[in-house]
């Protein structure tokens, strides 16, 4: 089937928040247990919603705490979360991003951004790219986290385009689950060993070109 949309993840593919999500839980993880929390454990959490994030943390340092405590830790972590980003600036766009953004445009592509985040909105502003998007899916609508589809086909169904036809482009192992899952491409940004079970993965936009994407039909590996 003929590509028809470029679904984004905002943390990690289009600016470096993953870096200020890990040192914010990092930071969670020492203070308040006093427990060291590895740039490895932290491959786990990329993708997956706030609340679902602490339980994994949790388990992980093998915490516990009553439900009621557990927004007051997510609270604290997006405090120190937002005051990371608080000086996010279009610098911060990833290597290759926009000039990759700006050919899915020029070849008529739809193009979305499906983030868990609940800031991405902000961080989009911030950056100056929301103009770019015909459709954006945040964690404020999301009521499933990655791996679950939804993120995804709310785009696809926003959009009115079938999920067969949108490529995702995704940092986390849960996103390119989630695509899969959605019965969409998956494009792994990042580490080929960590994302390998991605249709294709790079390890910045600056190693692909616009044709690549319209020609992955032909490489799908979840059929
Ligand atoms: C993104 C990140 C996750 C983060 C999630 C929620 O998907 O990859 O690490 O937990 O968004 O972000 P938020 O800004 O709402 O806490
Ligand atoms: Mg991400």
């Amino acid at each position: 089937m003929k590509i028809t949309t470029c679904i984004f993840d905002l943390d990690g593919v289009i600016v470096d928040t993953a870096k200020y999500h890990y040192l914010a839980w990092k930071r969670l993880a020492k203070e308040k247990f006093n427990k060291d929390f590895s740039i490895h454990d932290n491959e786990q959490l990329k993708g997956v919603s706030r609340v679902e994030s602490l339980n994994i943390l949790l388990r992980i340092c093998n915490e516990d705490v009553p439900e009621k405590e557990k927004q007051q830790l997510t609270d604290l972590k997006n405090k120190w979360y937002v005051e990371y980003i608080k000086r996010i600036t279009p610098d911060e766009i990833l290597p290759g991003v926009l000039k990759f953004l700006e050919d899915v445009k020029n070849k008529k592509l739809y193009m979305a951004l499906a983030s868990a985040s609940k800031n991405a909105r902000l961080l989009l502003e911030r950056i100056g790219l929301t103009y770019l998007f015909d459709c954006i899916v945040d964690g404020t609508v999301v009521t499933r986290a990655k791996p679950d589809p939804e993120v995804f086909l709310k785009c696809a169904e926003e959009l009115g385009v079938e999920p067969q036809g949108c490529v995702v482009f995704e940092d986390a192992i849960a996103g390119i689950e989630a695509a899969h899952a959605g019965q969409m491409f998956a494009v792994g940004v990042g580490d080929k060993h960590i994302l390998y079970k991605a249709d294709m993965v790079i390890s910045s936009f600056k190693e692909i070109v616009i044709d690549n994407v319209v020609n992955l039909p032909k490489t799908k590996k979840n059929e």
